[in-house]
C-alpha cells in the first residue's frame, strides 16, 4: 500500500525542507518536490512537520519491581507510545537470579510478541554474571541484543558490584557492545536509606535526601573510569544532575569513549514535588532534583555532553488500591501505596512514554532551549545511530523503515490522565499546556494514529535485531 504525504516540511537531524515523502511497502521509497500521486493515497500535510518515528531506548513494561509490577505491557505501552509520536523502543530485559541469558529472552520475547504495536527492541540487564553468562555475552550481541545494562545501585535486588562492572566491559569491548549504567552508589544509598528510616523520616522527599547528588557524581566517574581502563564504550542511563554531566563531559574531553542520555522528566521536576502530598508520583531512581540540574541537563543536551533524551517509562498506580478501566477492561495493580509510610517502599517509576515527544516540543523547541532538527538528534536520530539501528530507524531517508509522524505544531492540548493512553492512573504533567502533537503516525507504512483514533493492531510490532560495533557519538 503507497501512501504520499504532500506538503509538508520534512525535518531531520541535521535540516528542515519542503517535499514530499512517499511510503510504499513499509519503506520510504522516496523524497522530492511535487512528486506524482501514482495511484497513492494522498495525506496533506500543509503546515505541519514531518518527523521521523521517535525512538526510546529506556523503558521497562510490565516490570516485576518494587514488591509489584510496571502497570503497562507491550500493549498498552506501545499504544500510548504511538500517540506520543514514538514508533520504537528498547525494553530491558532483566536477568532473574540464576538465569541464563537466553532464557531471559525467552521471557521477554513472551511478554511482548503478541501484543507489540510498535517496533522495538531489548537490552540485556545483567544482574546474576557467573562465568557462563558472562560467556554467553558474545552471543547476545550476535543474536541482535548487543547492549548490556548493569544497576550499580538497588542494593540486594538488582546491584552488581565492580568486578561484575569491569568484567562486562571487558568482554564487551572485544565483542564490540555497549555497556550501559544505571549510575548511582548503591552502598551509600543503602547506609542513607537506613539512618533516614531509624531516625524517623518516611516522606517521599526522604527518597531524594537519602540518593543525593554525589552519589550519582561518583558512580558516573567510576563507571567512565572503568570503561576507559576496558577500552569499552559506555552509555550512562537517566542522568539528573550536573555532578554526572560533569563526570562524563571530563571522561568524553579525555577521550573516553563515554555517552549518556537524560529523561524528560528530569527539565522539569524537582524534590519540592516530592514534598507535595501526593510526592510518590514522583519517586523514581536517581530522583528528581534541583532547578539548577534541570538548566544543566538542558545545557548538557545543547552543547552535546549529553547525546540523548528518553523516558525511562516505568509506571505506577498512585493508589493500587482503586481499579482503572483500560480499554473497557478493569485494571488493579498494587502500586505507590506500598510505601505508604516508607518512602523505600514506593515503587520507583514513572509514566512518561507519551509525554516526552509533545513536553520536548513544547518546552524545548517552543520555548526556544533546542531546535527541532537538535530535537530529532536526541530523539530519533542518535538512539538510532548509538543501539545500531541506524539508517533503517531515526531518519527521513529513501530505505528507511517509513516510521514517520505528521506533527502539527499548533495542536495544543491540556496533559492529563483522563486523556492519556498511558495505563496508569495519573500524569506527572497533569494540568500543563502543550503545543505540538502527533497528527498522524505511520509504523512501516501502517498508520496507527490518526488524530484521536487508534488503529494500531497487538502482535503487528516486530522485534528488531541491533547491530553490533555501533558508533560512539
Ligand atoms: O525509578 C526508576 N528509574 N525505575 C525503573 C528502573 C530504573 O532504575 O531504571
Ligand atoms: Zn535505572
Ligand atoms: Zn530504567
Amino acid at each position: 500500500m503507497k501512501t504520499l504525504i504532500k506538503n509538508g516540511t520534512l525535518v531531520t537531524a541535521s535540516e528542515s525542507f519542503r517535499a514530499d515523502l512517499l511510503m510504499d511497502d513499509g519503506k520510504i521509497a522516496l523524497t522530492g518536490v511535487n512528486l506524482p500521486a501514482d495511484g497513492a493515497q494522498v495525506v496533506d500535510a500543509s503546515g505541519k512537520f514531518v518527523l521521523p518515528g521517535a525512538i526510546d531506548v529506556h523503558t521497562h513494561l510490565e516490570l516485576p519491581f518494587g514488591g509489584t509490577v510496571s502497570t503497562d505491557d507491550f500493549y498498552s505501552g506501545h499504544k500510548a507510545a504511538a500517540f506520543g509520536g514514538t514508533t520504537f523502543h528498547i525494553d530491558f530485559a532483566v536477568q532473574a537470579k540464576g538465569e541464563r541469558l537466553h532464557e531471559t529472552v525467552e521471557r521477554w520475547h513472551k511478554k511482548s510478541d503478541d501484543r507489540a504495536v510498535i517496533d522495538f527492541g531489548y537490552h540485556m540487564a545483567i544482574a546474576d554474571l557467573t562465568d557462563d553468562v558472562l560467556n554467553e555475552i558474545p552471543q547476545m550481541g550476535n543474536e541482535g541484543i548487543p547492549s548490556l545494562k548493569l544497576f550499580m545501585a538497588y542494593k540486594g535486588v538488582l546491584q552488581i558490584d565492580d568486578m561484575t562492572l569491569f568484567k562486562t566491559m571487558m568482554k564487551a569491548a572485544d565483542a564490540g557492545m555497549l555497556v550501559m549504567v544505571h549510575a548511582e552508589n548503591g552502598d551509600a544509598i543503602d547506609v542513607l536509606v537506613k539512618k533516614a528510616l531509624a531516625e524517623g523520616h518516611t516522606t517521599p522527599e526522604w527518597h531524594a535526601l537519602t540518593r543525593p547528588d554525589w552519589v550519582e557524581g561518583e558512580a558516573t566517574g567510576r563507571a567512565t573510569a572503568l570503561a576507559a581502563v576496558a577500552g569499552a564504550p559506555l552509555y550512562v542511563v537517566h542522568v539528573t544532575c550536573a555532578k554526572s554531566v560533569e563526570a562524563i563531559a571530563a571522561g568524553r574531553a579525555r577521550g573516553v569513549k563515554v555517552m549518556g542520555e537524560t529523561c524528560v522528566q528530569y527539565f522539569h521536576f524537582t524534590i519540592d514535588d516530592l514534598r507535595k502530598p501526593d510526592g510518590a508520583k514522583w519517586v523514581c531512581s536517581p530522583p528528581v532534583r534541583t532547578q539548577a540540574d534541570n538548566a544543566a541537563l538542558w545545557d548538557a543536551v545543547r552543547n552535546n555532553s549529553l547525546q540523548a533524551v528518553s523516558t525511562d517509562h516505568c509506571p505506577f498506580f498512585f493508589d493500587g488500591t482503586k481499579e482503572i478501566q483500560y480499554e473497557g477492561k478493569p485494571i488493579k495493580i498494587p502500586g505507590k501505596e506500598l510505601g505508604a509510610g516508607d518512602f523505600s517502599k514506593i515503587p520507583n517509576g514513572l509514566p512518561c512514554i507519551e509525554d516526552r515527544m509533545p513536553i520536548l516540543w513544547t518546552h524545548g523547541v517552543g520555548e526556544g532551549r533546542i531546535s527541532m532538527n537538535r530535537l530529532v538528534e536526541l530523539c530519533c536520530t542518535n538512539p538510532a545511530k548509538i543501539f545500531g539501528l541506524y539508517p533503517t530507524k531515526g531518519t527521513l531517508v529513501v530505505g528507511a523503515d517509513a516510521d514517520v509522524v505528521i506533527w502539527d505544531p499548533n495542536k495544543k492540548k491540556t496533559m492529563s490522565a483522563s486523556n492519556s493512553h498511558q495505563r496508569t492512573d495519573y500524569n506527572l504533567y497533569e494540568g500543563w499546556e502543550v503545543k505540538g502533537l502527533p497528527e498522524k503516525v505511520f509504523r512501516r507504512g501502517e498508520l496507527l494514529v490518526d488524530g484521536g483514533q487508534w488503529h494500531g493492531k497487538p502482535g503487528s510490532g516486530k522485534w528488531y535485531p541491533r547491530a553490533a560495533h555501533a558508533p560512539v557519538l
